[in-house]
């Protein structure tokens, strides 16, 4: 374990991923676990002490993905109610990643938070949240980096908010429907805001397309309308990949099922690669080797 160290470098050793959209089973969710897992095997990152994966949505869906459940260990962290290690929990097949999970307390834990301390001026949730952050890092060795990824829910919240603000970069799934660019569009307008009132221009930004059928005219329709918003932000696509769809709950990730699916139409391991190699080029971390499919 390191020992705490001053906080100017503790932010040069935290980077934080929001993947938020406020249209719901887009994704975030899937994404999330899949770099999650991807990031934290030492073949792609080796400066990665640990990959924290955190569930900031109330419905649970991370622990559940991943096999492990949910719980209220985000709120009781948030809250300081138990001391964070006590509020993460492992996976099996993945030495460098730790999750907090989430279930309803987060939404309970919100509307308390509004009603009682909010209203008096208390130590606002984004600073909280940074704060918690920041004490992942005292749990990597002192040459190695922490990832957060974190995971939200597809409603405007207090939570979700708090998050947006304290991402180095927000990666927005999006599925290529007609219309479907708006929960996308909105995450895109805060990120603008939250730029323009801090002056950070160093926010990062990509729009991940999920369940993508490049044959299929209206979705292509739908991307060329993605990309007229957000330009160059948009990533190459996660195809449609049916092994995928069915793993929910199962603890199993994209690396381990790509070998199940034959589809050649279907490289969803490849293209997880691809936008890991991505990210780690954005927030200057190295790929040493590229991920393959197990
Ligand atoms: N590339 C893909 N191919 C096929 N199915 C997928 C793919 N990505 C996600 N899915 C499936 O789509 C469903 C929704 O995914 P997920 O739960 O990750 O979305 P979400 O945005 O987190 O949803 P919510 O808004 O409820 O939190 C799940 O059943 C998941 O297995
Ligand atoms: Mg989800």
């Amino acid at each position: 374990m390191a020992k705490a160290s001053n906080a100017a470098n503790d932010q040069k050793r935290l980077i934080k991923i929001v993947v938020a959209s406020h249209k719901g089973g887009v994704g975030k969710t899937t994404t999330t676990a899949q770099l999650g897992t991807g990031l934290s095997d030492e073949i792609v990152s080796p400066e990665l002490g640990y990959v924290f994966l955190v569930d900031g949505d109330p419905q649970g869906h991370l622990g559940q993905y991943l096999g492990i459940g949910s719980t209220g260990d985000f709120a009781d962290a948030l809250l300081g109610k138990k001391p964070i290690p006590d509020c993460l929990a492992p996976i099996e097949a993945y030495s460098r990643l730790l999750v907090m999970r989430g279930n309803e307390s987060t939404w309970e834990m919100e509307r308390k938070f509004i009603q009682t301390e909010g209203k008096r001026g208390a130590q606002p949730l984004s600073k909280r949240l940074d704060a918690l952050f920041n004490m992942f890092v005292d749990m990597v060795d002192d040459d190695k980096m922490a990832l957060v990824i974190m995971d939200t829910a597809p409603s405007h919240s207090e939570i979700q908010i708090a998050a947006l603000m304290v991402a180095d970069y927000i990666l927005c799934p999006f599925v290529p429907s007609l219309g479907g660019e708006m929960g996308t569009v909105s995450i895109w307008e805060w990120v603008r805001a939250l730029k323009n009132d801090t002056q950070d221009g160093s926010k990062g930004f990509a729009v991940l397309p999920q369940m993508y059928d490049r044959k299929d005219e209206f979705q292509r329709r739908a991307m060329a309308t993605m990309q007229h918003i957000v330009g160059p932000r948009v990533l190459p696509g996660i195809p449609y990949n049916s092994a995928l769809a069915r793993i929910m709950d199962t603890g199993m990730t994209v690396w381990e099922i790509e070998p199940l699916d034959k589809s050649p139409a279907a490289p969803a391991a490849a293209r997880y690669t691809q936008v890991m190699e991505h990210l780690a080029k954005e927030l200057g971390l190295t790929i040493k080797h590229k991920r393959e499919s197990k």
